[in-house]
């Protein structure tokens, strides 16, 4: 593990060469992996274009390094620890070995039924260790995958697949979550009906669940690796070539597929998992994302396969059977470092100390936050309760788009502080800009979050439509990556995220795009116009509240299930206002401000109203408020 700083000198040191030479900084990390064929050059960039390239001609397969660079000094490890729904199936630990051979048999299953370099593949799965194999061999053959999240629905699955022309899906029967048991091949088979370029789809069976098999179309897995050799040369892939797609929300139209290739995302997910979580030898990491989110991916199935640690995946929620489920499965599988997102720890803090008494929670070395702004309050409860104030707390600040863990403290090497993502990684500059694009130096200042130079995992592109990653990341400030995140830099030169300044709403730590929520709403037949704006919720950080004008009363919940059906229960409105008009400008403008300010319960101070077009809603709209 020679690439783990271990101190706060090593991390001044590493920072400032990252910056002053950041090609040998990263040259000298790639150097470490298996490439089929080294690099030209480490690094050539714009984001006029944007035109991002690393390790350029560089040739690898990311599963060499994955799995087969493992295999003589770890083949007997326990690569994947698998903990079911249900706490009395027998957990499953599968070795680097075992692993190897599940993801070159079901490479060559995939082979055989038609998909190969370049084609795309949808994976639609439960939490079960065959997501991360189907994960892995679309990588060793060169197919492109992108993960959809098992709770998206049929609509939503489908334009996924219609974006990236998805030629297989690999799917289950069902998918066990706390006491549900929820259909999956039914929901793809609802998708495959509005798309026209799949040939195959693979069913892994889970939860024996009756399905419907289409002839010539839908195979069990297990009959497609019957008898399959788990021999399976990996495919060479260029640093650049596509690795992955994975669909995430933004401010305006439908969500859009962000690129990661192969050589960048490689490095930059070895290297971030080994820093900020400090793996040591022997570890047992867990990481509680669900595969279908960028964490899964960097940090369940690359980041730590990369690094050769032993990385659990649990298949259930955090409050069955009872809300001391990651408690027991921590004591259980005696975890090291535990990762899981705010509105967990919210949600589980809700249920107050019982659930916590009967674990020990004594192997613990670090615990983690992703996905939104973890408040104060919760900060402290997590550390105290479930670190024993004596675990590092690492806060990660990052994106789908950044594919890799941006700022936050190194686990025990930089310090920490409550609520603040605290300071960036090696190779990361990120800048503060106020809406001008004027860079704010010094200390105590707030404004937009930059990033001034590329990274290895930064995104390409947007699948199919390189404009559109243009204009959302590198059109806002001349040279500068936007995030959309507000930040402000402390008294203390601390960063601390402020959350979006854009038109997304972060609900349980996942990303909504107000449009989409509105897109969706207004297809009900009797909504004439909508606007959703993000409130402040104790358990799921931002809730989302819609306004709606509707030619009927009483459908709000007709409303919801519109919404479910357009995208998933995820997107469901926490709160319907029906209302006889919105707030326009002159210019016919939604005046949003207004509306965040009274979802929130913030009436004090609306601003200035008299530009409005009809000032006289404002009163209606507030004495409404649900
Ligand atoms: O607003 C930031 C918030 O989540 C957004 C990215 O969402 P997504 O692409 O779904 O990735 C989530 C997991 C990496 C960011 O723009 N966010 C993520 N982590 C944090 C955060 N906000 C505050 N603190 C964090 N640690």
């Amino acid at each position: 593990m020679d690439h783990r700083i271990r101190s706060l000198s090593e991390y001044t040191q590493a920072y400032d060469k990252s910056v002053e030479n950041p090609e040998e900084f990263w040259g000298e990390i790639a150097s470490s992996f298996q490439w089929k064929k080294k690099w030209d050059d480490v690094l050539n960039w714009n984001f006029k274009g944007p035109d991002v390239k690393w390790f350029i001609n560089g040739k690898l397969n990311i599963t060499e390094n994955a799995l087969d660079r493992h295999l003589e000094t770890r083949g007997d490890q326990v690569a994947i620890l698998w903990e079911p729904n249900d706490p009395n199936e027998p957990h499953q630990e599968i070795t680097f070995q075992q692993l190897h051979e599940k993801v070159c048999q079901f490479s060559n299953a995939m082979k055989n039924n038609g998909v190969g370099k370049g084609d795309r593949v949808i994976i639609y799965m439960p939490m079960v260790p065959e997501a991360a194999v189907a994960m892995l061999a679309c990588a060793r053959i060169g197919a492109i995958h992108s993960v959809v999240f098992a709770g998206f629905s049929a609509n939503a699955l489908a334009d996924r697949i219609n974006d990236c022309g998805a030629k297989m899906v690999l799917t289950s029967d069902g998918n066990f979550r706390g006491a549900k048991t929820i259909e999956v091949k039914s929901v793809v088979d609802e998708a495959l009906e509005k798309t026209s370029t799949v040939e195959k789809v693979i069913v892994f069976q889970r939860t024996r669940t009756e399905v419907t098999m289409k002839e010539g179309r839908d195979i069990w897995w297990h009959e497609a690796i019957d008898g399959v050799s788990s021999e399976n040369e990996a495919e060479e892939m260029d640093s650049e070539d596509l690795l992955f797609i994975l669909y995430t929300s933004g401010s305006t139209g439908q969500p859009k597929g962000v690129v990661h290739t192969c050589g960048g995302y490689m490095v930059y997910t070895y290297y971030s998992f080994l820093n900020v979580f400090q793996y040591g030898e022997g570890d047992i990491y867990w990481c509680t994302a669900d595969i279908g989110w960028i964490t899964g991916h960097s940090y369940i199935v690359y980041g730590p396969l990369l690094a050769g640690a032993t990385t659990m995946m649990f298949e259930g929620v955090p409050t069955y059977p009872d809300a001391g489920r990651f408690w027991h499965a921590c004591d259980k599988h005696q975890v090291n470092q535990f990762y899981t997102a705010p509105t967990a720890i919210r949600a589980l803090e809700a249920h107050g100390l019982e659930p916590l008494e009967p674990y020990k929670l004594d192997s613990l070395k670090v615990i983690g936050s992703v996905g939104e702004p973890i408040n104060e309050e919760a900060w402290h409860w997590y550390h105290l309760n479930v670190g024993k104030g004596n675990c590092p707390l690492v806060d990660t600040w990052w994106q789908t788009e950044t594919g890799g863990i941006m700022i936050s403290a190194l686990a025990g090497v930089t310090p920490v502080k409550p609520a603040h993502a605290s300071l960036p990684l090696p190779g990361i500059q990120p800048i503060i800009v106020n809406s001008e694009g004027n860079e704010l130096t010094g200390k105590n200042v707030e404004g937009n979050l930059c990033i001034k130079f590329p990274w290895p995992s930064i995104l390409r592109t947007t699948y199919g439509d390189h404009e559109r990653c243009r204009q959302t990341y590198f059109s806002a400030y001349e040279n500068l990556y936007f995030t959309g995140d507000g930040v402000k830099r402390d008294h203390d030169g601390y960063l601390r995220i402020l959350g979006r300044v854009d038109d997304v709403i972060n609900v349980s730590g996942h990303r909504m795009g107000t449009a989409e929520v509105e897109n969706a709403i207004d297809e009900h037949p009797k909504v004439i116009e909508s606007a959703v704006v993000g409130y402040p919720h104790d358990i799921k950080g931002q809730g989302i509240y819609a306004y709606i004008i509707a030619e009927a009363d009483g459908i709000e919940d007709e409303i919801r299930k519109t919404v479910t059906e357009l995208i998933g229960p995820i997107a469901k409105p926490d709160k319907i206002q029906l209302v006889s008009g919105l707030p326009k400008t002159r210019s016919g403008k939604i005046m949003r401000r207004i509306l965040r300010k009274i979802a929130s319960g913030d009436v004090s101070n609306l601003g200035d109203t008299s530009t409005l077009l009809n000032p006289e809603i404002v009163e209606e709209l507030k004495s409404g408020k649900v």
